[in-house]
């Protein structure tokens, strides 16, 4: 097969390919500085802080940080509300191309789940996964939270003028039990989908390629290929791969974030009873 053969799908524009590289780089900063107060009792703590200047700078880099992906964030809401046919509104809002759930999703999600247990056919997926949809959605919500209270936490002060004193607590609270429900979720579930998913081993390359392999996808969300087909839109998304210096890169990217959030994971466990909670 020549390297110029277009075997796979354009999935990503540029763009979108940017906001989650941003994503990546700010998420693994948060949690890496996150953990790093979270643990300063502790020698790994202190060394993890160590790494961005000790504690004091690790708290300022994981606020400015936060503001820069909060940022980023609305950039993002804004570019999504630019992808709106207002002309059509609400009913653009849903379709195949859409990430909301819909009825769709619920049906699809079960027979996912009654085809692992081998008692149903695989769905015939569209272009979104309901499990994609999940992923996109509970980031916009982790946003809002995290980025809410992370402010709340960032400046007391300003805080206190406008809630009670024991708010601040809470928000403390809610700030670090999504923090862990987040890095939970990111690293065990969003890595394993990303990467050991069989359709996708050893690594989904579309958000860095933005584009998914043909075959695979024919597999794994044949209602997608069956519709760009039947509309005649397949020629215009097919692409070539990418060159192979380009893929090495993205593998070994790819792969540090796993390395470095897997062995955050990992340290954090063994060390969360020596810190006071
Ligand atoms: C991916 C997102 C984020 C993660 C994983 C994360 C994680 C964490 C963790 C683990 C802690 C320590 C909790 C503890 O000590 O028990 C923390 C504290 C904090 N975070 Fe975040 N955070 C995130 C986003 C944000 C954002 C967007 C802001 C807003 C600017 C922010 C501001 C803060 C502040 C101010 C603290 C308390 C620091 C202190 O009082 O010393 N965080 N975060």
């Amino acid at each position: 097969m020549s390297p110029n053969s277009k075997t796979r799908i354009r999935r990503f524009s540029p763009l979108q390919r940017l906001f989650h590289l941003l994503l990546i780089l700010c998420f693994m900063t948060q949690a890496t500085t996150g953990l790093a107060r979270m643990y300063i009792e502790t020698v790994w703590g202190q060394r993890l802080a160590w790494v961005f200047g000790g504690y004091t700078p690790s708290r300022t880099i994981h606020i400015y940080v936060g503001i820069f992906m909060l940022c980023i964030f609305a950039l993002h809401v804004l570019y999504m509300l630019s992808k709106v046919n207002w002309r059509k509104f609400p009913g653009s809002l849903v379709g195949p191309d859409s990430m909301l759930p819909q009825p769709r999703d619920l049906k699809e999600s079960i027979q996912h789940f009654g085809w692992l247990l081998g008692m149903a056919k695989a769905p015939r997926f569209e272009r979104w996964g309901y499990w994609e949809k999940f992923d996109y959605i509970g980031v916009c919500w982790g946003m809002c939270l995290l980025g809410a209270t992370g402010l709340l936490l960032a400046y007391p002060l300003v805080a206190s003028r406008i809630m009670p004193g024991w708010g601040l607590n809470v928000a403390f609270w809610v700030h670090k039990i999504e923090a862990i429900l987040a890095m939970g979720h990111v690293f065990i579930i969003h890595f394993f989908i990303a990467h050991l998913r069989p359709h996708a081993f050893p690594m989904d390359r579309a958000m860095f390629e933005g584009s998914v392999d043909l075959a695979a996808t024919q597999h794994e969300k044949p209602d997608w290929v069956a519709r760009l087909e039947e509309t005649g839109k397949l020629e215009s998304v097919l692409v070539p791969e990418a060159p192979g210096w380009r893929r090495a890169f993205h593998y070994v990217f790819g792969y540090c974030a796993v390395a470095l959030g897997i062995f955050l994971l990992i340290v954090a466990l063994v060390n969360s009873l020596s810190i006071t909670w």
